[in-house]
């Protein structure tokens, strides 16, 4: 019964489907073998793979990793259906993840494995955990701009007085996500008029690791970003932060907005003990020092786990009291696209 199901939907998905990864990077064609675990991701891949492969070198369970991102990814979750080769959907931002739960078609994660994770990290509802998460930050070019000048708000940005002084992604499900957050901390209208705001002032660019070379570059003295392609880039040659800082706006501002990257378990799976089997790999000590180890600079959400050394610790942040399970992706998107910005 299983085979035949597998079967068909491959069938069905004869047609090569083109998908690309958070920052760009090529397609893969997708034919869901038999057997494998399907891992349908839209992390990023080099943490996804890592985690995969230590899984299957664990527990010699084949594994198969679909990629793509946020959106597209919950988008065609819901439209296979119960017929989805999906058994595990992992993402970046948590936004896609409540896509798919609100289409009812998450199952609950054992509860050994939201055990493992941090406090306020797994949703009431038991349908998905964090497995990464990522700090919004404020980046500045040190010879443009000083520390007493920066914003003391996300929400200054719409100030004239910021007009063609900063840049973002609004493209991206990792800024969405931020505007996510925005909407949940304030309301429906203080978000619309920053976005209004944001439409007039803010220099477009194509992703996070864009935004990041223009303050560095000097064509804006701020951008708004997540906090990990910093540390990497910090880590590696500087060539694209080499005049940068990071500002954290903390204060429960929602430009300290924490979002987190979610794992869960398809309801339609026909690998179910697996697929917990997997996401509890991935929250355990073990599958969080992947996460580290792999130089992604992502937050650990695991117990007792260490994120790496050079980024001030996660409790430290003080983001805004955002309940991640109410972050609303529609919503967004409407408003962005009344702004102009998509
Ligand atoms: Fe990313």
């Amino acid at each position: 019964m299983i085979m035949k199901r597998r079967s068909a939907v491959a069938a069905l998905l004869a047609l090569p489907l083109v998908l690309s990864a958070c920052g760009g990077g090529g397609g893969d064609e997708f034919t869901a073998q038999d057997g494998a675990l399907q891992i349908y991701s839209s992390q990023h891949r080099n943490v996804t793979d890592a985690w995969a492969q230590a899984f299957t070198e664990k527990t010699g369970i084949q594994t198969q990793v679909r990629e793509g991102q946020d959106s597209s990814m919950g988008q065609m979750i819901i439209a296979e259906g119960d017929s989805s080769p999906a058994d595990v959907f992992l993402t970046e931002n948590s936004p896609a993840m409540t896509l798919v739960e609100r289409e009812g078609r998450l199952a609950k994660v054992d509860a050994a494995t939201r055990a493992q994770v941090r406090t306020g990290m797994a949703p009431s509802t038991g349908d998905w955990t964090a497995i990464a998460a990522r700090s919004t930050v404020l980046v500045y070019n040190t010879e443009k701009i000083t520390e007493a000048e920066l914003p003391k708000s996300l929400l200054d940005l719409q100030d004239p007085k910021w007009k063609g002084k900063w840049g973002a992604a609004p493209g991206g499900a990792d800024f969405q996500a931020i505007v996510a957050g925005l909407l949940a901390n304030t309301d429906e209208a203080t978000t619309k008029t920053w976005l209004e705001g944001m439409a007039t002032n803010a220099q477009v660019y194509q992703n996070n690791i864009a935004t990041m070379k223009a303050v560095n570059a000097g064509e804006v003295p701020v951008g708004i970003m997540y906090h990990y392609y910093w540390y990497r880039d910090q880590a590696g040659d500087k060539q694209g932060s080499a005049n940068t800082k990071l500002h954290y706006f903390g204060n429960k501002d929602s430009g300290a907005f924490v979002s987190l990257s979610a794992g869960g378990v398809l309801k339609s799976s026909d690998m179910p003990k697996e697929a917990q089997q997997f996401l509890k790999f991935v929250t355990s000590p073990e599958g969080q020092k992947i996460l580290v180890d792999s130089g992604s600079m992502e937050y650990a959400v695991g117990k007792g786990v260490a994120s790496d050394k050079a980024l001030p610790p996660l409790d430290k942040l003080n983001p805004p009291p955002v309940d991640p399970f109410v972050l609303n992706s529609d919503k967004v998107i409407s408003l962005m696209t009344d702004a102009g910005l998509l």
